[in-house]
């Protein structure tokens, strides 16, 4: 981008590109990962009742600390997995990209170690809080090569070690095993290791929470826009010990989280069974959408996620990327030569894909 010169910008954001997923209008929207499902009538009602009842306290500032919501969200992951975590074990945010943010304000103090290609908030959030990111490398079928990876945590001694699983865009996830022998590593070089499962409910894994009780410096941030149906919300949160609960504190902004965002999603953890229902449905359709891809001679990297990262077409990427907007189907090119991503979508939308795919490849 061409900065004008009198603007003071940071000489270190000037070569940077600000997120960018195209919004553009589609038929089907298959590109951001989101749910397909909207929220039913009953829990619409459900949140706008709440919200009328905050409305009249609008004048005021929000709970600054967010305790009810954090409660529920400490709940939920009590049922998932088994754990006996409270408050002071989460922290919450208007999406989980804020709580990367606030975890690079307040632990990137040294250099970041990621392994790519995976979410691409990472670095540039990394690079836009003035952290010092590190490309580390995967297998080429973009597994995590978990050996190689301690190598590089013992090389470059990160302040933070991200790890996506199931990771985007690949869909790979890693074991409880693997990422404990990654905690391992970390522990000896003194850092945190930052596990992002945005995706966690698509997948059979056991989640990295599980370790927190005996790993301090594992951190594990979950959202509410995928499984949970609620991106347009904004609520992602963080489990931790409560030592790293008390250092977010330190970095967020007052009144961060607003009073209608944290009525609304404590309404939509009470209707949990009903949001999460559709995960089975999502996936048997990513079972379904594999499948037919297959069929047309395509290859696919193994999903545990809400997405699917395929190739074997002949066109280059942006053009059968563009040639599928062109029939109503929007999907990801993440910028991996031979690679598209499609975001798993309902019925329709899986079909329209399909169909749009076979006249095009
Ligand atoms: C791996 C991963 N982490 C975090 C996010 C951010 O999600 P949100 O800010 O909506 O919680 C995404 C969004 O696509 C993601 O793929």
């Amino acid at each position: 981008m061409n900065w004008p010169a009198w603007l003071p910008l940071r000489a270190d954001l000037a070569p940077l590109s600000p997120y960018g997923a195209p919004q553009v209008a589609s038929t089907a929207a298959l590109n951001t990962n989101e749910n397909p499902y909207p929220p039913s009538a009953a829990l619409q009602k459900a949140i706008a009742d709440a919200v009328l009842l905050v409305a009249a306290d609008l004048n005021r500032y929000p709970d600054r600390d967010a305790t009810l919501l954090r409660q529920k969200l400490s709940a939920y992951i009590n049922e998932l997995s088994s754990m006996e975590f409270s408050e002071e074990n989460i922290w919450a945010a208007n999406g989980s990209n804020e709580i990367i943010q606030s975890i690079f304000l307040a632990f990137g103090d040294g250099p970041v170690l990621g392994f790519t290609p995976s979410y691409s908030m990472h670095p540039l959030i990394a690079k836009v809080t003035g952290s010092k990111w590190i490309d580390g490398q995967r297998n080429s079928d973009f597994s995590l090569n978990v050996e190689k990876a301690v190598a590089q945590i013992q090389q470059h001694k990160p302040a933070l070690t991200f790890i996506t699983t199931p990771n985007n865009p690949t869909g790979g996830a890693v074991t409880i095993e693997e990422i404990k022998v990654l905690a391992d590593a970390v522990a000896k070089v003194g850092g945190l290791l930052v596990v992002d499962e945005a995706y966690a409910e698509f997948s059979c894994e056991i989640s990295a929470a599980t370790l927190i009780p005996n790993y301090p410096h594992v951190i594990v941030i979950r959202t509410m826009s995928k499984a949970f149906a609620f991106a347009g919300a904004r609520v992602g949160y963080l489990i931790c010990d409560p030592a790293v609960k008390d250092a977010m504190m330190l970095v967020r902004l007052p009144y961060h989280l607003s009073a209608l965002t944290q009525a609304a999603a404590c309404v939509a953890l009470d209707f949990k069974d009903e949001l999460l229902g559709f995960v089975s449905t999502l996936r048997q359709s990513r079972q379904v959408l594999e499948d037919c891809l297959h069929e047309m001679g395509l290859a696919t990297i193994p999903s545990s996620a809400n997405f699917i990262l395929f190739t074997g077409f002949s066109a280059d990427a942006p053009k059968l990327w563009s040639e599928l907007l062109s029939k109503g189907v929007l999907v990801r090119d993440v910028g991996l030569a031979g690679y598209l991503r499609v975001t798993i979508g309902n019925e329709a939308e899986n079909k329209l894909f399909i169909t749009a795919l076979k006249e095009l490849i």
